[in-house]
């Protein structure tokens, strides 16, 4: 793991800030900070004033990101291994306002062909992170902050091949109402997203990526793409409106509503 520090918040440009900044002197740490909704997450934060603690396992992209951001700091690890993500959160100078997990991926495969090693590591990749950072973030977020999880709307419908994905999309509400109690007065949520146009969607379609995309602004009530910078508005907000807690968030554009 490596932690390094940056520019201050301070040295931020000021007309990068929008008109009314809400996140004005806070901290928002982002685990999966260097690609997608992570990133335009921290992005959007830093517009809003915040200062912006980056992780992700690749140094050079987290570098990257870093250095676009003006990050306060960076820390390189996988956040599935326990040990350093027990270590990232311990080592953290102040309390911090937010946390955002953005890291992980989908599990798609049939269950009946899943070798059990397969399925705890999808399970634990997704379930047991969520509870890694609630465990180890509960006592560095100050009263009113936020922990906030990714989930998605896809894996309500089921369907061949979406056993863990939909096994982890009915899980993840009910741990996030359950933290929501336990950490009270820290504020935990969860935003549930259906396709939303990143590095990562891109890697999972190759070349059905356009197809996909014209496929989608065909058939969504909302006729257009769902991006990462709609998930990051939603994030921010969830941040700074302190009456949401242990709730879920949809945000796929009306995509589970129709056959896309
Ligand atoms: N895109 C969608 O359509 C969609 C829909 C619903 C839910 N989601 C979920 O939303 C989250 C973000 O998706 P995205 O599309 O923004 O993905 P992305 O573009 O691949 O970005 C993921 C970010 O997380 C980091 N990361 C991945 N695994 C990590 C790990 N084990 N430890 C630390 N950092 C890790 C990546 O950097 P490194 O690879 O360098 O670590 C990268 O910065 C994922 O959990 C995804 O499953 C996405």
């Amino acid at each position: 793991m490596t932690l390094e520090k940056l520019q201050p918040a301070g040295s931020v440009a000021s007309d990068g800030m929008s008109a009314k900044a809400e996140l004005t002197g806070q901290t928002v740490v982002v685990i999966g900070a260097s690609s997608g909704i992570g990133l335009e997450t921290a992005r959007r934060a830093r517009a809003e004033g915040a200062n912006v603690i980056l992780t992700g396992r690749n140094p050079e992209r987290l570098q990257r990101a870093a250095s676009e951001l003006g990050a306060l700091s960076t820390a390189a690890f996988d956040a599935t291994d326990p040990a350093p993500l027990e270590r990232f959160f311990r080592d953290l100078p102040t309390t911090i306002d937010h946390v955002m997990v953005t890291a992980g991926r989908p599990y798609y495969g049939r269950i009946v062909d899943m070798d059990f090693a397969q399925a705890r590591r999808a399970l634990d990749d997704h379930l047991l992170l969520v509870l890694q950072v609630a465990r180890n973030a509960a006592d560095k977020v100050r009263p009113g902050g936020t922990l906030l999880f990714m989930g998605g709307t896809g894996g309500r419908r089921p369907g061949v091949g979406l056993g863990i994905a939909s096994t982890i999309t009915a899980a993840l509400p009910a741990l996030t109402a359950n933290l929501a109690l336990e950490l009270a007065p820290v504020r935990v949520n969860l935003i549930a997203a259906g396709f939303v146009d990143t590095p990562l969607s891109a890697s999972l379609l190759g070349d059905q990526l356009e197809n996909r995309r014209n496929q989608l602004r065909a058939t969504l009530p909302i006729r257009r793409v769902v991006g990462p910078a709609d998930v990051a508005a939603l994030a921010v907000h969830i941040m700074t409106n302190t009456a949401l807690t242990g709730a879920t968030y949809d945000i796929d554009g009306g995509q589970q509503f129709v056959a896309a």
